[in-house]
Parts: C-alpha cells; sequence; structure tokens
C-alpha cells in the first residue's frame, strides 16, 4: 500500500512544533534565575521599604502597618530583576504620618495579615512596582 503524498507530514510536523516548544522552554529557563537571598542583601530593604510605604498608602486603615517577620526573600532575575516577598505585617499603633515607635497593636486592634508581593526592581533608578499583592488577614 502506498501512503497518500499529504498523509506524510503530519507526525514530522508533530515533531517539528515539540522540538521548537522544548527548545523555546529551554531557551527561557536559562535566563531565569531565583534564588533565597537574605534580608540584608543589596537593595532588599529599599525594596521592602517601598512595598510597606505603597501598603500603608493603598490602605484605609486608621493606622499603619509594618514589617513583623520575613518569611521568606526571593531574588528573580530575568531581563529584569523581581523580588518575591512573603511577609508577617502587623497594624501598630502609628497614625498615617507618625513613623516613630510604631509598636504592634496588642487587644482588640491587634491585626496580623500575611503578605506575598512580587515586586519589580530597579533600585538604580530608584525604579519599583508590585506587580503581584496576596495578602491575607488572619
Ligand atoms: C504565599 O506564598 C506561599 C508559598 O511561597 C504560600 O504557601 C502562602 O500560602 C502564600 N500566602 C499568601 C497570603 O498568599
Amino acid at each position: 500500500m502506498m501512503a497518500r503524498p499529504w498523509q506524510a507530514p503530519r507526525p514530522l510536523l508533530a515533531i517539528v512544533v515539540t522540538l521548537v516548544a522544548l527548545t523555546y522552554q529551554a531557551g527561557k529557563k536559562t535566563f531565569i534565575s531565583i534564588q533565597e537571598v537574605p534580608a540584608d542583601a543589596n537593595y532588599v530593604k529599599d525594596t521592602l521599604q517601598f512595598v510597606m510605604d505603597k501598603y500603608n498608602e493603598e490602605s484605609d486603615d486608621k493606622y499603619n502597618f509594618r514589617i513583623f517577620r520575613i518569611l521568606k526573600i526571593q531574588k528573580q532575575i530575568t531581563d529584569h530583576m523581581e523580588y518575591h516577598f512573603n511577609l508577617e505585617i502587623r497594624r501598630t499603633t502609628c497614625q498615617k504620618l507618625e513613623t516613630t515607635n510604631c509598636a504592634p497593636q496588642e487587644g482588640e486592634l491587634r491585626k496580623q495579615v500575611m503578605c506575598n508581593f512580587s515586586v519589580f526592581a530597579a533600585p538604580w533608578f530608584e525604579k519599583y512596582k508590585i506587580q503581584k499583592k496576596n495578602c491575607i488577614s488572619s
């Protein structure tokens, strides 16, 4: 039996498509580096400051929140730099413009929020942008 000429290219085409897809993925992967970094690593402090300023600016709460615990910091490098923060933040006794002695609230006003942020960071240009924010209060 003879295969019809137009049937032959199909498996070949599938193989080519798969190869291109694999190559594309492999190519992308080589440009992604994700590593955990400590809180005192370069640029982390400034980026965290930006994140909390933004959080408080956007929050309707009468009081400011601040970082109580840093669970994880990851730095991701592709064609740009991005930080992933896993933070525990708490409502403080400081109202919007106060910045000193901001102790965590206790009693009825106590509030703890777990947040994950993804932040675009170009610290040398003082440019930051929150790309993802996911917070759950407990
Ligand atoms: C934050 O991300 C971690 C995984 O890194 C996940 O376990 C946790 O549930 C996330 N928390 C929130 C508030 O999204």
